[in-house]
């Protein structure tokens, strides 16, 4: 029994110093962050940055912040520093706060906000620079598309730090395109996405965007029209008479097409359309029916796609009903 207290009591003298080491960390941590606090800066080039020192429980001591080379900007309100793009924005017990205008990518780095305490902190801010892409340039690979061909365009934006994301939309659909990122010599990104899809008609007209996505741009897109050329499709509208088609009467027929063909024409199979007939581009007019206009006509479209037509069947019935 006793020689088992005396191995508890060796126990806990091993042990105490281990239990208090994690303890005065902790502490100390939490000092430091109550005490002396500040931000990370994200900054676009040539754009101001601001960054702030701020002291909770400030009981008089100095406080500095210093560049990345640890060479001191500010010591409390005074600059030792020759760089003018540093300017003091506040100074209180509270709160060192300074700004650095016209930002570069070599002002880059962790600054340092140190409070002159025993033991002394201190509190970092990187500044982040950001620089925006080039506008985005679209390029296709086919002009001209047909229904049911694959087309494929890709979207540039070049030279960003951080790199952009590029996302694409056909019509208001987001499509998925395939990105590749590249760091340039300068140590820009430049990313290029790749979109492939396959063309059907309602595509015609329809805009496809690259919209491109930078914490340092906003709302940067281009985008292009689709060109599809896709079979014409034809329709006959019979604009009047609504009933019977009957002798001494008029017919008006309207030809309908669809898919740009380069022009729609009216003929009649196996015969020829009646001397007196009007045609206006797709509209067929045909004045004082007589029963020997019988017959099937047609209105045709073509384009470099193909070729398409629509009949209508006169029959001319006489004047009395039978
Ligand atoms: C400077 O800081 C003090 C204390 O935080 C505040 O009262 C004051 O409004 C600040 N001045 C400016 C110009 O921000
Ligand atoms: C901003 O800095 C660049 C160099 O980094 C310099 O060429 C330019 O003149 C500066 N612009 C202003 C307004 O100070
Ligand atoms: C497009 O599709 C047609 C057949 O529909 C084919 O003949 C033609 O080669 C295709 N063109 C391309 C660029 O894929
Ligand atoms: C119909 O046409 C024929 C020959 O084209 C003509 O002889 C006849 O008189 C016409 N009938 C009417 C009602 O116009
Ligand atoms: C035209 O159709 C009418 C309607 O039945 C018919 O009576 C007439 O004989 C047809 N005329 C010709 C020339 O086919």
């Amino acid at each position: 029994m006793v020689k088992a207290i005396g191995w508890w009591q060796v126990f806990l003298g091993i042990l105490d110093p281990v239990f208090e080491a994690p303890v005065m960390f902790v502490q100390h941590e939490s000092v430091v962050s109550q005490n002396l606090v500040t931000d990370n800066v994200w900054v676009v080039e040539g754009e101001m940055a601001t960054i702030s020192c701020r002291v909770k429980n400030n009981d008089d001591s100095v406080i500095q912040l210093l560049n990345p080379n640890r060479q001191t900007i500010y010591f409390r309100d005074m600059r030792p520093l020759k760089d003018a793009r540093f300017q003091l924005v506040n100074f209180s017990e509270n709160e060192l706060r300074v700004s650095l205008s016209n930002v570069s990518l070599s002002d880059e780095g962790r600054y340092v906000c140190q409070l002159y305490t025993d033991p002394p902190q201190e509190a970092y801010a990187d500044i982040t620079v950001l620089i925006p892409p080039g506008n985005p340039i679209i390029e296709a690979r086919d002009e001209v598309l047909r229904e049911g061909n694959e087309t494929e365009m890709t979207c540039t934006a070049m030279g960003s730090k951080p790199a952009a994301t590029i996302k694409w939309m056909k019509g208001d659909k987001e499509l998925p395109g395939k990105p590749k990122v590249e760091l340039t010599y300068d140590k820009m990104y430049t990313v290029t996405s790749r979109l492939a899809f396959t063309v059907s008609k309602e595509d015609d007209g329809v805009p496809v965007a690259c919209i491109v996505d930078h914490p340092a741009v906003k709302d940067f897109q281009a985008q292009k029209y689709l060109e599809v050329q896709y079979k014409p499709e034809v329709k006959i509208v019979v604009e009047f008479p609504q009933g019977l088609t009957r002798e001494g009467e008029n017919l008006e027929l309207t030809c309908q097409a669809k898919g740009k063909p380069h022009g729609v024409n009216w003929v009649k199979v196996d015969d020829d359309v009646p001397s007196h007939a009007v045609i206006t581009g797709g509209d067929l007019y045909i004045e004082n029916l007589n029963k020997s206009y019988n017959g099937t006509y047609r209105c045709v479209a073509a384009n470099t796609v193909g070729e398409a037509y629509d009949d209508y069947v006169l029959y001319v019935y006489g004047t009395t009903p039978l």
